[in-house]
């Protein structure tokens, strides 16, 4: 399958504010849960500021085509994303974690791949990430008890940034095979990208559970294992979507959740501009 003919893409505002400061448990009272969405968030700014460029580089190729679009679209939506990132770490770093280290050191593992690897191979990277993205961010509309609990207006952010992550899953995917990136260094990337990906976030969730004195704390990782790996494990689900990458010939709408996007894309544009509380 390829792209939704009719599918637009477009950044939404998130007009509504974080809450200030934010509540350090926000997810149901849970460290362990806040934290592993909070180790995310502190990859987005750098992160998606390098999507946005290893896809800039190849833009003209798609010129005078529909992908052209969506690219631009696709460039709004991560750009808002990564402001609604860096406002969301900046109530990370008030509650004491050293956030900036942390971005420092995705920083410089960054600027090394731009300044040493091809730009072929990073937009390789991004598809790679962005298929990431894209399976959690359908794994989290699908399952809406994964937030319960949680702070509306954080629930509200996550479900805006998985929407919108969906639909533009296929964008650098499509921009890679136009431009003859090939299926074997797309695969090889997402091993590369999946290593490095699990060590950010469990570094970034090691350093939040380490400042609150959380480390060796046996209830919060019994109530982590159960969140990740128990009966509605969040991780379970992703296995397979996720494998389905390494397939010869897999592209992004192969996993054709539209239904679904329709549904949210309903929710949020009940109030243009804004999202209402319940999304
Ligand atoms: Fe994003
Ligand atoms: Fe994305």
């Amino acid at each position: 399958m390829t792209n939704p003919t009719y599918l637009t893409i477009a950044p939404r505002r998130l007009d509504a504010p974080l809450p200030e400061p934010l509540p350090r448990y926000w997810h149901s009272g849970s460290a362990f849960k806040s934290h592993f969405f909070n180790a995310m968030s502190v990859l987005f700014p750098k992160g998606e500021r390098f999507f946005i460029d290893s896809v800039r580089h190849f833009r003209k190729s798609a010129d005078g085509t529909e992908l052209a679009e969506q690219i631009r679209g696709f460039i709004g939506q991560e750009a808002h994303h990564s402001n609604e990132h860096i406002q969301y770490n900046e109530r990370l770093k008030a509650q004491g974690y050293d956030i900036d280290s942390l971005e420092n050191a995705l920083g410089k593992r960054l600027r090394f791949v731009q300044k040493h690897f091809s730009a072929k191979r990073q937009l390789a990277a991004t598809v790679g990430v962005e298929h990431l993205t894209a399976i959690m961010a359908d794994a989290l509309l699908k399952n809406p008890q994964w937030m319960a609990g949680a702070d509306p207006a954080l629930r509200r952010l996550w479900h805006w940034h998985a929407l919108e992550e969906t639909e533009h899953k296929a964008v650098a995917f499509d921009l890679y095979r136009l431009i003859g990136g090939g299926e074997t260094r797309r695969r090889v990337l997402m091993a590369e990208i999946t290593l490095f990906f699990i060590y950010d976030v469990t570094k970034n969730l090691l350093h939040m559970l380490k400042r609150d004195g959380l480390l060796w704390n046996w209830a919060t990782w019994k109530e982590g294992w159960q969140f990740l790996w128990g009966r509605d494990g969040v991780l379970k689900p992703l296995i397979r979507p996720y494998l389905d990458y390494y397939r010869r010939g897999f592209h992004p709408w192969d996993h054709d959740n539209r239904e679904l996007m329709h549904q949210y894309q309903a929710k949020f544009a009940s109030a243009p501009g804004a999202l209402p509380a319940t999304a």
